[in-house]
């Protein structure tokens, strides 16, 4: 190659590298999904253990019947939730059976409050290079309480540990929601 050509061609390579990876920080984990496509236009209730399967993913519910014990305990409305995809993420969900790719990124906020308007929780789901780990299908974790702790990593096995009983790659009912 003449050392004329090799310099575009130099310059064309970042726009070949993926973008750089998400890093979710107590900073950022409230607002940086906001451009993302919202799969549910209304809240969806979901109730707390037992019945189906659907949960509160919350750490402390660990069993159905811990579950069952805090619905009864919990508000009826306790369990609405809004869920978020990325681009990657939403694309990928519409062909349900294969697994998400790398990118992808699934985001579950947590409603609660008089008017069921208020973000109490958040709890998300990110789709990492392959090998990060194999165990748990790659994805990383975060949850962020109530009181503004924001959980990543081994702290949350607990996710992996109920999500690697999903049907289709640890992911339950985001596959129902996805916008063409
Ligand atoms: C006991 C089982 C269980 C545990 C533990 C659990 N989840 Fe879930 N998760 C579910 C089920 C069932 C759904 C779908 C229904 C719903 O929203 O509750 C779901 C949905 C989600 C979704 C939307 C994508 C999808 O799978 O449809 C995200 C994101 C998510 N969970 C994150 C988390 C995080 C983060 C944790 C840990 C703090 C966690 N989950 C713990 C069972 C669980």
């Amino acid at each position: 190659m003449k050392p004329h050509l090799l310099l575009p061609a130099l310059l064309a390579v970042p726009a070949l590298v993926a973008a750089e990876p998400l890093v979710v920080t107590e900073a950022n984990v409230r607002t940086f999904y906001r451009d993302f496509t919202k799969l549910t236009k209304t809240p969806e209730h979901v109730r707390i253990g037992g019945g189906a399967g659907s949960v509160l993913c919350r750490g402390a519910i660990q069993t159905p019947e811990a579950g069952a014990e805090a619905e009864k305990k919990s508000s009826p409305h306790l369990g609405s939730v809004l869920y978020y995809a990325n681009p990657t993420a939403n694309g990928a969900l519409l062909k349900p059976g294969d697994d998400l790719p790398e990118g992808s990124v699934l985001v579950k906020e947590k409603l609660g409050g008089k008017g069921q308007d208020a973000v109490i929780e958040i709890g998300g789901m990110i789709k990492r290079a392959k090998g990060f780990d194999p165990a748990n299908g790659d994805w990383e974790y975060f949850f962020h309480d109530s009181d503004g702790k924001l959980s990543t990593g081994k702290a949350l096995s607990r996710c992996a540990d109920c999500h690697n009983a999903a049907v289709n790659d640890h992911v339950y009912a985001a596959w129902r929601f996805a916008h063409k």
